[in-house]
């Protein structure tokens, strides 16, 4: 990426990135990368130890003195808030919502009274905010954002409650030297443990791996490679602001996506799951079939419009590497 005099403030020293919430499986990614490239690499954490990066503690509702790291910082990249997977219930859906308006604020507010503000804040949102459609896909200017599909369930319905008031927080922070940009972000697919390509993976690894429900919904994804390229370009793109959709170009339907995951592993076929099925197996491993269920038809119109170039615009190219490197770890191991 451009790490020039236009977006570093010095010539002198490489970009200095806060990550409050960088302790997950985003920003272990995007830490590892970033401190490679030789970044500082700042993370806000509520306690955990992180591998990459220098951890400074913050409890991710008070101002405190990790407001000083954002001043001189050049991007804050804030990726905080509980995780959705889990099932939907009253205290859940509670901690879903207040940890990431909260945060948002909160590092709106550090930002607000910061002497020398960052110059970007991306913020973490969710290609979950679009409709639940099979008809044609969502883009920024054209897309639909969701609520209003008559049959869509509750838990839907509270899921684009919290993407759009994480955006709202977002956007009425006061941060007039900031550039603000909303990551919609569609599954981030890496060969690390714990993630979703791992659970996605284990299923056609175990047999399990057909079409969930009728295959008919989208999915939607993003290999991490142009995850973390998408931001660089981000960073270096001052004039895109606003909501990004961090999406590959060419989302599938459920059946032809875990197809084509089934051939790039090596395996001919896949026990499929019906609507009964998955929410029995939902129920039972405490989450919510909405991940797999909801069709999300997205794609990153202002990314492609801006001239960025995927390495992998498609799924069967980027499933065979996913695999690849998820193979050579385990043997690695
Ligand atoms: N992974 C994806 O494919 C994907 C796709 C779309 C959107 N997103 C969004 O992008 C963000 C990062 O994703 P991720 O996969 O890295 O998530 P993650 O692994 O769950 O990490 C999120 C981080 O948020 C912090 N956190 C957890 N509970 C919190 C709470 N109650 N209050 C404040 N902070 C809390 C944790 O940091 P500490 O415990 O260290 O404080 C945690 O490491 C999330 O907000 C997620 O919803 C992710």
């Amino acid at each position: 990426m451009a790490r020039g005099p236009d977006f570093c403030r010095s010539r002198t020293r490489f970009m200095k990135i806060v990550m409050p919430g960088g302790s997950g499986q985003i920003g272990a990614l995007l830490a590892r990368h970033l401190a490679k490239q030789g970044y500082e690499v700042v993370i806000l954490s509520r306690g955990r130890a992180c591998p990459v990066g220098r951890v400074v503690p913050w409890d991710a509702e008070h101002l405190g003195d990790w407001a000083v790291e954002l001043e001189g910082a050049d991007v804050v990249i804030n990726l905080a808030g509980r995780s959705v997977n889990c099932r939907y219930s009253r205290r859940n859906r509670r901690e879903i919502l207040a940890s990431r308006i909260n945060s948002t604020r909160l590092v709106g507010q550090a930002i607000a009274i910061a002497k020398d503000p960052p110059r970007l804040w991306l913020q973490a949102g969710t290609a979950t905010i679009y409709a639940h459609r099979f008809d044609a896909a969502n883009d920024e200017d054209t897309g639909i954002l969701g609520g209003g599909e008559p049959e869509a369930p509750d838990t839907w319905r509270f899921s684009i409650e919290v993407a759009n008031a994480w955006e709202q927080a977002c956007n009425e922070a006061e941060a007039p030297h900031t550039r603000k940009v909303i990551l919609r972000s569609a599954m981030t697919m890496s060969p690390d443990p714990g993630g979703v390509f791992a659970v996605l993976l284990g299923l056609v690894r175990r047999g399990l791996g057909g079409r969930a429900g009728d295959g008919r919904q989208y999915v939607s994804w993003i290999h991490a490679f142009d995850f973390i390229a998408a931001l660089e370009w981000l960073m270096a793109h001052r004039e895109l602001t606003g909501p990004i959709n961090i999406s590959a170009p060419n989302p599938l339907p459920n059946a032809d996506f875990m197809r084509v995951l089934r051939e790039a592993w090596g395996r001919g076929c896949g026990l499929p799951a019906s609507r009964w099925m998955l929410e029995a197996g939902a129920f039972v491993l405490r989450t919510e079939t909405e991940l797999i269920l909801k069709s999300r038809r997205v794609v990153p119109g202002r990314l492609l419009t801006s001239g960025f170039r995927f390495r992998f615009p498609d799924w069967a190219g980027a499933a065979v590497d996913l695999c690849d490197r998820w193979r050579n770890r385990r043997s690695l191991a």
